[in-house]
């Protein structure tokens, strides 16, 4: 389904949604290049941290021999964080080639010339693909081994049983041998956490109006964004941060495109994204459930994240 069809379908439900995969227009593709620089956004720079001083020990535990691999990336966006990752390979010998994949073309574009100019030596082969019709077509072209990633807890905006059919899906197209590399974050103190997506320069709060900006233009609604308000939430139980839009007035709006009215109380929420914290205990089971086999796990020196390596055995 295309927003059209899924704004419309979120917006009639007993509690209204909007998929955060809508968040990604260029502004909002902007806005959460921003929130990976802040201070309170910690997960950019625990991973980056891994990367930064476990890349010797992933190439290690991923093979110990010299054989040429494909180097997979779900999602790649700039690359900020896989950077690091690509240098301490090549620093350790590691003979790949890097197969970003993106289902936007510009960023993909943007990320060969600037990996050319910063790592010329590195064979770069974008795949402008859905992620699994990629990994399909790598598959048919070449039987290298493979080492996926799918980082910055990505993951965690999956709800469980999406995560369960992502993980079960990428089994069913990998090759016995083939490993992947997934990033995530971990439960932690509850108020770290809930600063992470309640910053105080208010970025955050920019990114998820951001999206009632996007239907006004696409869809040709009239949504005053002075009339929500960016509320997330964390539930230390579930490990659930939940990010929602809530109504500050009693409101209608309409979507011209759709040409469907929506009425809102004071206070009902459109919730707009899910980011799961998780225990290890936990990925583990997601792993094994969909039969892989957790290989090691590289966490950052306070432990509030962790990359996981896991493989089809
Ligand atoms: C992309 N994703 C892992 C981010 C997250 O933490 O869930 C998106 C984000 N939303 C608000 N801040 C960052």
């Amino acid at each position: 389904m295309g927003l059209a069809e899924d704004v419309a379908q979120g917006l009639t439900s007993k509690t209204k949604y909007i998929l955060s995969r809508y968040f990604y227009d260029a502004r909002g593709d902007q806005l959460f290049q921003e929130i990976m620089k802040m201070p309170e956004y910690y997960l950019t720079n625990c991973e980056y941290e891994i990367f930064s001083t476990k890349g010797a020990d992933i190439l290690k535990a991923f093979s110990n021999e010299s054989k040429p691999f494909d180097l997979v990336e779900f999602g790649a966006g700039d690359g900020t964080k896989t950077r690091i990752l690509l240098k301490r390979l090549l620093e350790n010998q590691a003979n790949f080639r890097y197969i970003p994949i993106d289902i936007s073309g510009d960023v993909l574009e943007n990320l060969k010339a600037d990996l050319s100019k910063e790592i010329p030596e590195l064979e770069v082969r974008p795949e402008n693909a859905e992620y699994f019709n990629a990994l399909e077509k790598i598959r048919s072209e070449s039987d290298r081994p493979k080492l996926i990633l799918f980082i910055g807890s990505s993951i965690g905006n999956f709800r469980e049983e999406v995560i369960k059919k992502f993980l079960d899906e990428l089994f069913e197209k990998m090759n016995t041998g083939d490993q992947i590399l997934i990033g995530y974050d971990l439960m932690k103190d509850p108020n770290v956490i809930l600063r992470a997506y309640n910053d105080s320069s208010g970025i955050t709060r920019a990114f998820n109006l951001n999206v009632l900006k996007r239907i006004n233009r696409e869809l040709h609604a009239d949504f005053n964004l002075e009339a929500f308000e960016h509320y997330p939430f964390y539930d230390p139980e579930s490990g659930n941060a939940k990010s929602y839009l809530v109504s500050l007035k009693r409101q209608t709006v309409f979507l011209k495109s759709l040409e469907l009215k929506v009425d809102f109380e004071v206070g009902e929420v459109i919730h707009t994204e899910i980011s799961r914290k998780f225990k290890v205990a936990d990925i583990e089971r997601y792993f094994s459930n969909s039969g892989f086999q957790t290989v090691e796990h590289f966490y950052d020196c306070k432990h509030y994240f962790v990359d996981t390596l896991a493989k089809k055995p």
